[in-house]
């Protein structure tokens, strides 16, 4: 019993001093693993957001600010362009936000524009009462250093010029005469728009080159000089008119909503005993400047000017414009289209099937096209009917409404 009492305790002893080791060790490794965690805190935080090793030590070793905004920041996954371009560190999250809004800019032309903008001008900008994304929002509109310089140079408030920034297409060069064109107009996005491209009231004397637009195929897009189509641009869903076309018609081809549009108003005005005659639909650029041409040749420049609308301001080449007649001036029993029943059930009815007599009575000074009773414009039943009810023209609704193309300049 003694012995093994002994034997018992003596195994004991050792057990617990075997234990203690243990602990020993371990608070040994923890505290080690402390003080490596405490003294690379940093870099720890680096490698956990994914940089590598090699960044997570360009990261540490800028210590300050630079090495709080970056570690504050998401991963930046060109920080290597940054690091080897040796750009200012703290303005490493503004580089990437700047290459994820325009890919097309050279790393170095992004450093020197946010470095420019992040000094003296980010605090007068400031002081004019802009915020960081008020700032960023002009930023990814493609402001230039030069838009800061004017807004800066002009004293104009981020209070002053909030209206106008709310309107898509807005450059920041015109401020001052949005402001001042605004005190008449009254509405922002009208005063934007005249005032960018004030060719679209055609009583505007225009000498400029006009814009190419780069979205053709949009229903509203608005087409007229000042505002050109590409001369290969031809709409990739043409079709036949699908109603009676006149014996001379040799551009009998619309766009695939127009036709059908065209197809429902031919039925209707049939069953009404009225018989609508299709005479002209999408030209190219070369037939528009051949029919210009012909048409000078014939009855002169000014009535070529009047009534034909230059190559690429037609919107017989976007296949939504479309030219009407009727039987009875087919058979040479009217003179002209405007003089018919066909005309006055068109002009009452084309809102409900998305037409607008695009060139009305009285309104050249605003189209810059004469009155053309016979050319109709497929813009959708919807605004052809908010057109028709507020007998305005289609600038007058574009300009009400924002809705222009977008354009580069030519
Ligand atoms: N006749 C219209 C204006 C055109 O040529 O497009
Ligand atoms: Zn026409």
């Amino acid at each position: 019993m003694l012995k093994r009492s002994n034997s018992y305790s003596y195994s004991y002893g050792r057990k617990s001093n075997n234990n203690l080791k243990i602990f020993g060790i371990i608070g040994l490794v923890v505290a080690i693993v402390a003080v490596v965690v405490f003294l690379n805190f940093n870099r720890i935080r680096a490698l956990v957001k994914g940089y590598n090793f090699t960044q997570a030590n360009q990261i540490v070793a800028m210590e300050g600010e630079a090495e709080n905004e970056i570690l504050a920041s998401d991963f930046m996954e060109h920080f290597d362009i940054w690091h080897d371009l040796e750009a200012t560190p703290v303005n490493y999250d503004d580089y990437e936000k700047y290459y994820e809004l325009f890919q097309d800019y050279q790393p170095s032309e992004i450093v020197s524009y946010v470095d420019e903008l992040n000094g003296e001008i980010y605090s007068q900008l400031e002081e004019l009462g802009f915020d960081h994304d008020g700032i960023w929002a002009m930023v990814s509109n493609s402001a230039s250093i030069s838009d800061f310089e004017y807004l800066i140079d002009n004293k104009l408030s981020a209070t002053q010029i909030a209206p106008y920034l709310e309107v898509n297409g807005y450059m920041v060069k015109n401020m001052k005469a949005y402001i001042e064109a605004d005190k008449t107009n009254n509405n922002p996005t009208y005063t934007v728009g005249i005032t960018n491209y004030p060719f679209i009231l055609s009583t505007a004397e225009y000498s400029g080159r006009g814009y190419t637009i780069t979205n053709p195929d949009e229903i509203l897009t608005l087409v007229k000089a000042g505002f050109y189509l590409d001369n290969s641009y031809e709409p990739g869903d043409l079709v036949e008119a699908p109603m009676p076309i006149a014996p001379d018609c040799e551009n009998p081809l619309v766009r695939q909503v127009v036709a059908d549009a065209l197809q429902q108003m031919y039925e209707d005005a049939k069953a009404e005993g009225l018989s609508l005659v299709f005479n002209s639909g999408y030209r190219s650029y070369t037939v528009q400047a051949q029919t210009y041409q012909d048409i000078e040749t014939r009855y002169g420049g000014l009535y070529a000017s009047q009534y034909v609308a230059l190559p690429g301001a037609s919107e017989h080449q976007t296949g939504l414009g479309v030219d009407l007649t009727s039987q009875s001036v087919v058979d040479g029993t009217r003179i002209t289209f405007g003089d018919t029943a066909e005309y006055k059930w068109v002009l009452a009815n084309a809102a409900k099937y998305g037409f607008i007599n695009r060139y009305p009575e009285s309104t050249s000074d605003l189209t810059g096209i004469a009155h053309e009773p016979w050319h109709f414009r497929y813009v959708g039943a919807e605004v052809a009917q908010e057109i028709t009810d507020a007998n305005i023209t289609f600038e007058q609704y574009c300009l009400e409404n924002g809705i222009l193309p977008t354009v580069v300049a030519r």
